[in-house]
């Protein structure tokens, strides 16, 4: 369930407002507005408890029940504070094993399945380098350099919104590399039959494969969550995963974000370091602390990827 975070904000001042005063001279309504206000304070404590601050940041709440949310007792705890919850923009959502309808509902702007996400990324910035097509194909008198901070600015970063959290595999990681050289050219308007390497064609976009940006962005992210509270959803959730992993589920293994980071830190020569327990999630969380550290570390990550595949 979601809606604007101002309400959010709001009940939360409404808590902090609320007063401590001892006098006591007690009367029905006074009582009655009291339980009130007690019940607004248990709910906002409660929140407070189990949300980051940031949420006041993000521009949807959710509310994230074990079998159902009770929609209707939101809505009359936040009526009760002048608060409305807009239903026509609230979003309902399950999620389960079996099901994968949750994967296609957008949160913050991203999809929660990787997979629908960047399918819709792909949509989004071809759309923005169609609208461009002027500038890629008739632009002679623009520089080159010129186009690609167009396209870094305006198509790129489309593509690329939100990506250190996908968790892709390897042929997904592929296709998104070809995906985005098939940009690189249209910018650069080579067409067939002329033809140009890889190689070439990064190096006249001063670019990477895509891949390799979204491994140091996944890397980055880690690293901040790291570094936060631990008392963050991220953490529970990371701890959890350690906690029930190992217990097979049936079918292929999933390619997750925690399956992916291990992947990158296998990539590493004379490594010690993994990421399949919780101990080895508290090692990394050492690690980031220090900014340098992880700078360093992310930086070998980042070319042991580069390095030529060897078969895995
Ligand atoms: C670029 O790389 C892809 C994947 O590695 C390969 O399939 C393709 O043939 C390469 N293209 C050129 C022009 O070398
Ligand atoms: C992260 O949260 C778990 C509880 O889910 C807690 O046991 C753990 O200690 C937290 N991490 C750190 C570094 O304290």
């Amino acid at each position: 369930m979601m809606m604007t975070v101002m309400m959010m904000m709001m009940l939360m001042n409404e808590s902090s407002c609320v007063r401590s005063s001892h006098d006591d001279d007690d009367d029905d309504d006074c009582d009655e507005e009291e339980e009130e206000r007690k019940k607004i304070a248990d709910l906002t404590n409660e929140l407070e408890k189990t949300l980051p601050t940031e949420i006041a940041y993000a521009d949807d709440v959710d509310f994230v029940g074990l079998n159902f949310v009770d929609t209707e007792e939101v809505q009359n705890t936040l009526h009760k504070c002048n608060l409305l919850v807009n239903i026509d923009k609230t979003e309902f959502t399950t999620l389960s094993r079996a099901g994968t309808e949750y994967k296609n509902t957008k949160k913050v702007g991203t999809l929660i399945g990787d997979e629908e996400d960047v399918e819709r990324r792909k949509r989004l910035s071809n759309a923005a380098l169609t609208k461009l097509l002027n500038v890629w194909i008739k632009g002679d008198k623009i520089k080159r350099k010129t186009k690609l901070k167009l396209y870094r600015s305006l198509v790129k970063s489309i593509l690329v919104y939100n990506c250190g959290t996908w968790a892709l595999t390897k042929s997904e990681e592929e296709k998104l590399n070809a995906f985005h050289r098939k940009q690189l050219r249209k910018v650069l308007n080579i067409k067939y039959p002329v033809k140009i390497t890889n190689s070439s064609l990064y190096n006249k976009c001063e670019e990477h494969p895509l891949s390799i940006y979204i491994l140091e962005n996944r890397w980055r992210l880690f690293g901040h969550i790291l570094r936060r509270n631990i008392e963050i959803p991220a953490n529970k959730s990371m701890n959890s995963y350690f906690a029930t992993h190992g217990k097979k589920f049936r079918g292929r293994p999933l390619t997750t974000l925690p399956v992916v980071l291990n992947k990158d830190l296998s990539r590493l020569q004379e490594n010690t370091l993994q990421l399949t327990t919780r101990e080895d999630l508290e090692h990394l969380r050492c690690i980031a602390q220090n900014r340098q550290q992880w700078r360093e570390l992310s930086t070998r990550i980042r070319k042991a990827a580069e390095a030529p595949p060897s078969d895995d």
